[in-house]
């Protein structure tokens, strides 16, 4: 994770930090694309979040940080990753997924209905994942947080 963020040991960002200790902690978990060899994109999934409304320690987790490398975009991959998350979280037993989506990003909005993501909870503020250098979420543009049962 922290070669694909291109971030060490010794200099993270403090949302970098979060991620690290989260999947260090096991609250996290992270699944990697590799194409022949290079990682072309990742997901996350973090499974204890201060509002339960994204994730519950229990059956409900919040997928974040979702991205397919650029030039490597529109080819399905993104898709491919999301349903063997998706798989994966299915088998052990989780029964919900929640995902953020800022309010004006058009492409996206539409990737995730197509994804299922078709109940919105409610409109965010801030990322619980992305923080700042006292680990608090950092103010975001207006979000829909929304839920997809799996
Ligand atoms: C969102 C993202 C992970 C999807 O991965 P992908 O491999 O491009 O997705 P797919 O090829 O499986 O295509 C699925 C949908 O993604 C969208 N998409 C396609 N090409 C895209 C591009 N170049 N950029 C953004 N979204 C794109 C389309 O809505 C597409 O649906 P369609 O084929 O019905 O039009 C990827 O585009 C990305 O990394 N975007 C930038 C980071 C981001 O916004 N992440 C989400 C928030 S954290």
């Amino acid at each position: 994770m922290l070669a694909l963020w291109g971030e060490t040991i010794d200099k993270m960002r403090p949302t970098t930090a979060f991620f690290y200790e989260s999947i260090k902690n096991k609250n996290a978990t992270f699944w990697a694309y590799d194409k022949g060899g290079e990682v072309v994109g990742e997901l996350y999934a973090f499974r204890s979040l201060n509002d339960k409304d994204y994730a519950n320690n229990k059956d409900k987790v919040y997928l974040c940080a979702f991205r397919i490398a650029q030039g490597f975009r529109g080819k399905g991959y993104g898709t491919k990753l999301f349903s063997h998350v998706i798989n994966c979280l299915k088998a052990e037993g989780i029964k919900s997924v929640t995902i953020g989506v800022e309010e004006t990003d058009e492409l996206n909005k539409r990737l995730y209905h197509s994804l299922g993501f078709i109940e919105k909870i409610k409109d965010c503020y801030d990322d619980p994942c992305d923080v700042d250098e006292n680990m608090q979420a950092k103010p975001s543009e207006k979000c829909s947080l929304l839920k997809r049962e799996i």
